[in-house]
């Protein structure tokens, strides 16, 4: 690594000007034009590139220049695969694609929670818990941080609705905050080891989080130990000098007046060098760390990262549901309906969208199979796309961003549905939906609810192809949960394939034909109604429905967040948690628990005894015993996903859990408490199915400091 200056030395000659100009980015970006940002040049500092983001590197082009990457699958789909391993191939891919295009740190991942279905980024984050949402960050960032780029986890913390993101104040207690929301980055942080976080836009409790002493330099440096570099979101906060002063280190994206009014506030001495000069030393920290990044750009094997897009997509793709149709036989001729086929979502938009060279669409995936597809029916979807959404537009959807407003599906009569009924075998029904950044998902038809030309399609598909004893099967091509109990009896199978990236088509076919048995998972609750979803309850705990100007938002349902909240209440879901088929079975027997001072050991043998080879998704849900302080019914522990199991294969899944991880937050105490008694350990496959259960008894309490 061949710095030419020594940090400390360096920080030693540097003017304040200099100074504050490292740690005032530009979002401009000069060296890679199109970048979302860039670092300021100042002496013999070169700048270094910063861009999004989590569904692949995204650089926006202009005139001739591109800037082509892979299209991995939404993080809400890389969650869905329950598989770390997956995780973290995605996250050295596009760790690699950033050099390549020499891009020292990666604007992702994203991390925060998904606190109920409608915030319009949940695409761009894991989960609804923290541990499955920490435990994917961490394998991210392990895999992007191989290649030398940093990852930067984002938007810390509590920035779960996108309406007024950049004022909003988010009301939450510290017990709701440090057991979920800060959680997720905690166990980032300490199993990911990221080289930079990324403070979000909204005030919690009343302060900026980029102004925020207590968050940034209390919680996250003194506790956690985290040893990288803070940057705001693109023009967070209001204030400069608190940001420095709270232990931000590099303000995105900056410009000449922040730089005029750090100066005069040094000057002035209302910011006191030290508070400068911690900055700039974690900026030229993260400059040499990123150096071997910088110096080791290599070609791209674009073929194999889009194999790599390819494993984590057919990984998860949940199926909600499969009355025995699936999967399908070579030759099955399909009638495919819903202009998703033509217009596949490959990912949402905003810094959750990137530029692939290609999508494969579902169509184009199903014709390349071994099923066929009706031509004639599809070529009417392609037709009417292509007029009502114009050529230009079509030919840019995979280059820009483009929001597709939702156009009627119901485009073909009865009598026509009763033809393609006579002469397919099996229907197909794409539905779309998207979200993106700045703006929320609304519980209203054509978003959470399906719209009546929707619902009419799957009414009239459904008749006639049931009235010919032929099978229906719906594709939920969505960024978020949708509503399904209104509909769902009337079809036979439900795949969600979220947004997959560029290989969509292809792996709906795979999956559809039984190359892949599903094994994705769902990481998210799809509840029955949006009126059951707690922060439902009151416009205060989710302001922007219908109010258009929040300036707070109250998180009402404190540490009930997603399954803790239905679970503990008795709330039925149209989806568990952690649900999702597979087109074997597996049984789960021979249960053990060893408990040791520090820990608690859980194995059992998960056996293959199904037709199919298949992966499952082994959960541990802890029960606690009824104590002082509040819980929820069961929390998720610990997980593991098997190799791929043939049919009467076995495996022994083992999982330690440590006996902190069972500990809550006492926000009286302001310590972390195992309370004594007996725990339950639920193994399941779902957080409602539960297969084994076994038991472990602490014997006195254990308490853990922040
Ligand atoms: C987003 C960030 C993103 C940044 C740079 C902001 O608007 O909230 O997630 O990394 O822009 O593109």
């Amino acid at each position: 690594m061949s710095m030419v200056w020594k940090i400390d030395d360096l920080i030693a000659v540097l003017s304040v000007e200099d100074k504050v100009k490292l740690v005032v980015g530009v979002g401009r970006a000069k060296e890679v034009p199109g970048a979302a940002g860039e670092t300021r040049s100042v002496k013999d500092v070169k700048p270094i590139s910063l861009t999004d983001g989590p569904s692949g590197v995204r650089i926006e082009g202009s005139g001739d220049l591109w800037y082509y990457a892979t299209a991995f699958p939404a993080p809400i789909m890389l969650a869905s695969t329950w598989n770390p391993e997956v995780v973290e191939e995605v996250g050295k891919a596009m760790g690699e694609e950033a050099k390549y295009y020499n891009i020292s740190v990666l604007l992702a991942p994203g991390l925060n929670i998904h606190r109920h279905p409608l915030c319009g980024r949940n695409f761009e984050y894991f989960s609804e818990d923290p541990l499955l949402s920490g435990v994917m960050a961490a394998t991210f960032v392990r895999g992007v941080q191989s290649t030398g780029v940093a990852a930067t986890l984002k938007h810390f913390v509590a920035n779960e609705q996108e309406v007024n993101r950049r004022i909003v104040d988010t009301i939450v207690s510290e017990k709701a905050l440090r057991e979920i929301y800060l959680k997720a980055f905690e166990i980032a942080i300490k199993e990911g080891d990221p080289w930079a976080i990324m403070c979000s836009y909204n005030k919690l409790n009343g302060v900026y989080t980029c102004q925020s002493e207590w968050l940034l330099t209390q919680v996250l440096r003194n506790e956690w130990g985290f040893k990288g570099l803070v940057m705001t979101d693109w023009g967070a906060g209001d204030n400069p000098v608190e940001q420095i002063k709270a232990g931000t280190d590099l303000i995105m994206p900056g410009n000449d007046d922040i730089v005029k009014w750090v100066i005069e506030a040094v000057n002035r001495g209302a910011l006191p060098i030290h508070y400068l000069d911690r900055a700039v030393k974690k900026v030229l920290e993260l400059i040499e760390r990123t150096a071997t990044a910088r110096e080791s750009r290599r070609e791209i094997d674009w073929k194999k990262h889009s194999e790599v897009a390819y494993r984590a997509a057919v990984e998860g793709v949940v199926l909600l549901k499969n009355n025995g149709i699936l999967p399908l036989k070579p030759g099955t001729r399909v009638a495919v309906f819903g202009t998703g086929q033509v217009e596949t979502l490959k990912s949402g938009m905003g810094s959750g969208h990137n530029h692939p060279r290609y999508v494969v669409t579902i169509l184009e995936g199903l014709k390349k199979s071994e099923v066929i597809v009706d031509e004639e029916l599809s070529s009417r979807y392609e037709n009417y796309v292509l007029s009502k959404r114009g050529k230009d537009k079509l030919d840019k959807l995979y280059r820009d961003e483009i929001l597709l407003e939702h156009i009627p599906q119901d485009i073909v009569s009865e009598e026509d549905v009763a033809k393609y009924a006579e002469r397919n075998d099996v229907a197909l029904i794409v539905i779309t939906r998207i979200s993106g950044e700045g703006w929320d998902r609304k519980s209203v038809k054509g978003d959470f609810y399906l719209t009546d030309d929707e619902q009419k399609l799957i009414d009239i598909v459904s008749k006639y192809f049931h009235s010919k004893e032929k099978k229906v099967i719906v594709i939920l091509n969505i960024a978020g949960p949708v509503e399904i109990v209104s509909w769902r009896d009337k079809v036979d199978a439900i795949l969600v394939i979220w947004l997959p990236g560029q290989e969509a088509g292809k792996v709906v076919a795979d999956i559809l034909l039984g190359r892949v048995s599903p094994s994705g998972k769902l990481p998210i609750t799809f509840p029955k109604d949006w009126k059951d979803v707690p922060v439902a309850k009151s416009s205060e705990c989710y302001p922007g429905i219908p109010q258009d100007n929040p300036r707070f938002v109250v998180y009402c349902e404190d540490i009930y967040v997603g399954y803790r909240y239905y679970d503990t209440f008795g709330i039925e879901p149209a989806y568990e948690f952690g649900y999702g088929l597979s087109y074997t079975k597996f049984e789960y027997r021979d249960i053990k628990v060893e408990k040791t001072g520090t820990s608690v050991k859980v194995s059992l043998d998960v056996i293959n005894v199904g037709a199919y080879p298949g992966k499952e998704v082994v959960q541990i849900y802890i029960k606690a015993p009824k104590g002082r302080i509040p819980k929820p019914f069961q929390e998720l522990k610990g997980f593991k996903k098997t190799k791929l199991l043939k049919p009467g294969e076995k495996e022994r899944i083992e999982i330690t859990i440590p006996i902190r991880e069972l500990a809550s937050f006492d926000p009286d105490r302001k310590l972390w408490v195992v309370e004594p008694g007996e725990y339950q350990v639920r193994v399941g496959t779902s957080s409602r199915d539960i297969r084994l259960i076994a038991s472990f008894t602490i014997s006195e309490e254990h308490i853990f400091a922040p």
